[in-house]
């Protein structure tokens, strides 16, 4: 199986992109999830396209979203809802031959403080995702709360009872995208 990660954080010591390396750690063998950062993908913009064609950074993407069995994206919540570079990054491909397409996608996330831990945000991508017809998990959900007493200074996953919550979460999204519901 193959998987992509998406993190929605562009900093180094993301927790997000901290699930996404403990998911890809917890990987059973032939079980493969490449982690993608959204690095480097420039602010939407139709004149980009008419001067100089669609970002190779997004094609790139695409493709590889188009590859996979399955994608999971990890997404911190910014002001109640997704960080404009995830939301940004879905406009550019909703206009690459749609990648999402029936594909199957997973939503984990991870957020400081006793607040929603990214639930206001997953809500908004789930809606966004429909946009772009992906097929999104219903349940379980995953949520992190409290993510500065869970994850080290580099964004590494050291909380034990997050790391099982997470391979449940893991196995049921293994499934899902098996069996193609
Ligand atoms: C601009 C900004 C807005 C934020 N808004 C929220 C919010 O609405 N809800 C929340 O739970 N955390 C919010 N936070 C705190 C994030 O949960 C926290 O920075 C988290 O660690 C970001 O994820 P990361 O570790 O992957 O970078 C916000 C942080 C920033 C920088």
């Amino acid at each position: 199986m193959k998987l992509i990660g998406i993190s929605g954080a562009l900093r180094k010591a993301s927790t997000n992109t901290g699930l996404l390396r403990a998911l890809r750690e917890m990987a059973p063998a032939g079980v493969e999830l490449e982690i993608n950062t959204l690095h480097g993908i420039p602010l939407f913009d139709e004149d980009v396209i008419a001067a100089s064609g669609k970002p190779a950074v997004v094609l790139d993407l695409a493709e590889r979203i188009r590859g996979a069995d399955g994608v999971i994206i990890a997404t911190p919540e910014y002001q109640f809802s997704v960080p404009g570079v995830l939301k940004n990054a879905n406009d550019w491909l909703s206009i690459c031959n749609a990648p999402f397409k029936w594909k199957r996608t997973g939503i984990v996330g991870a957020s400081a403080g006793a607040m929603a831990g990214t639930a206001r945000a997953q809500y908004h991508l789930r809606q966004n995702l429909q946009g772009l017809q992906a097929i999104v998990m219903p349940r379980p959900e995953f949520f992190v709360v409290h993510n500065e007493l869970k994850f080290d200074a580099e964004g590494n996953l050291t909380d034990a009872e997050t790391r099982e919550r997470l391979e449940k979460w893991f196995a049921a999204f293994r499934e899902w995208v098996e069996k193609k519901p």
